[in-house]
């Protein structure tokens, strides 16, 4: 029992619990770094008799994240971070396994998902959790949003409703900080911070150097074409794809997608960008000429309107259009809407034709949503490993040193990612030089010189 709930109280299906559990120990297995850490922390016990309140999306590399805090001391309650994403099998292995009180179930519509948020804010007594790692930024402004108050939810089993802590009913201490793991959510505690609203540090985990390389350039890149190849079923090889966007996601898309055997164009608006991509061997060019080239357009730009109407009415039949930026503003869907005498939904998961007064057909897939979350698995564990393992690093720190900082939005201490680095490096069995005493002298020396 964790606060008077017993773990499995609000989810689908406890009798998923071995699935689930089996699963976890799969992705396990490709999480060096969280298995070192849980390993480390289980004797350091950096979270010990604290409560840490997540909100993360209840997917198996979670459950490792959940089950390393567990080591280290934490007691743990956890919501989900998406009404639509949380894996019910991985639920039931949480609460079954680890005792963790879990306040997730596929599928949930806006006003439970935020009733669990509240739950999980909640269930570890009226103190509230001493530590908090947000996702998105859902589970902080719930708890710190002005007025109203949630109507207890009840046990989709049955049983008795709990009054959740109502949001804006400030609990009478504050967390003494937390983790933010996305871009978004960090922007949503800036704007918080900017407002005077937010009451406690929080570590902007989402951008430090070593993620932002192993998330955005390898695992999108990845996990990208991975959505493009699943929903479209074509060979890249020998085809033309162009790219918006050579970003730190678009470096990696173009990579993969040249590593597939595909004529790579990119298009740009930053010159220093553009430069890069030429001297990579790839082709630059403006998108209007590139529209009647590829056979293959991917979004990576983070801005709006890239493609539009006029780009998609001089592509070629057949054209497959896919976005990879967060919001699906990349491609002008109601363009392609206003240009199309008819749409053929579905001709494959995920792929929507879209018929020219020609005949020419377009392919728009995920809707011109974010193509490797809709049509793949998003990230593969490895990403989610240096991800988690800088957020449980940064966390340990913070329960050490949360008194020392301003109630703002703190950047992961660089040390950190280093460490992290370092630590998937000797996982994988890789190992760097250090720097010599000499060397360390000449580099910090200016009078030293030919
Ligand atoms: N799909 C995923 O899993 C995933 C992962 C990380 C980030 N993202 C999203 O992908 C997008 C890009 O992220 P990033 O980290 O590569 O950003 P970035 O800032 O590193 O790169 C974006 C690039 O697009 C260029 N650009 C902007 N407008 C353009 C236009 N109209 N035409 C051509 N190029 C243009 C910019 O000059 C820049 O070089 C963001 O929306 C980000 O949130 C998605």
């Amino acid at each position: 029992m964790i606060g008077g709930f017993s773990p499995d109280e609000y989810i689908a299906d406890p009798g998923l619990a071995e699935v689930g559990d089996r699963r976890i120990q799969y992705s396990e297995r490709s999480m060096p770094l969280l298995t070192a850490l849980a390993r480390r922390f289980s004797v350091e016990r950096p979270f010990d008799g604290m409560a840490v309140a997540a909100c993360l999306h209840v997917t198996p590399e979670t459950a490792v994240l959940v089950r390393l805090l567990r080591a280290a001391g934490a007691r743990v309650t956890l919501a989900a971070s998406n009404p639509l994403s949380t894996q019910d099998d991985i639920a039931a292995a949480l609460a079954a396994t680890d005792g963790v009180a879990v306040f997730a179930r596929a599928g949930v519509d806006r006003r439970t998902y935020y009733e669990h948020i509240a739950l999980a804010l909640g269930a570890d007594g009226a103190q509230g959790p001493d530590l908090v790692i947000d996702d998105g930024g859902d589970l902080v402004s719930t708890l710190l949003a002005p007025g109203g108050t949630t109507p207890p939810v009840t046990p989709p089993h049955g049983g008795t409703a709990r009054p959740p802590i109502p949001p804006g009913a400030r609990p009478p201490k504050f967390p003494l900080g937390g983790c933010e793991g996305t871009t978004t959510g960090v922007l949503r505690l800036r704007r918080m911070a900017a407002e005077g609203a937010l009451a406690f540090p929080m570590i902007a985990a989402s951008d430090t150097p070593a993620k932002r390389l192993v998330d955005n350039t390898h695992g999108t890149g990845q996990s990208v074409i991975d959505g493009l190849l699943r929903a479209s079923g074509v060979l890249l090889a020998g085809k033309t794809v162009v790219v918006a966007g050579f970003g730190t996601c678009g470096v990696g898309i173009a990579e993969c997608a040249r590593g597939l055997g595909a004529r790579v164009l990119i298009t740009e608006v930053d010159p220093v960008r553009a430069l890069d991509a030429v001297l990579r061997g790839f082709g630059v060019l403006t998108l209007a000429d590139a529209a009647p080239l590829g056979e293959v357009f991917i979004t990576a730009t983070g801005s709006a309107e890239v493609i539009t109407g006029e780009h998609m009415a001089a592509m070629r039949d057949g054209a497959i259009l896919a976005n990879a930026g967060h919001f699906d503003v990349e491609i002008d869907v109601r363009g392609l809407h206003d240009l199309a005498v008819a749409v053929h939904p579905d001709v494959r998961p995920h792929t929507d034709a879209f018929e020219l007064p020609d005949g020419r057909r377009l392919l728009l897939l995920a809707e011109g949503r974010v193509v490797n979350l809709v049509a793949a698995d998003g990230h593969p564990p490895e990403v989610m490993d240096l991800a988690f393992g800088i957020e449980a690093l940064a966390l340990a720190w913070l329960a050490g040193n949360a008194e020392k900082l301003a109630p703002d939005v703190h950047p992961v201490p660089p040390d950190i990612d280093a460490e992290a680095a370092r630590l998937v490096l000797a996982a994988l069995g890789a190992e760097i030089d250090s720097l010599t005493a000499a060397q360390r002298a000449y580099l910090a020396s200016w009078r030293l010189g030919s």
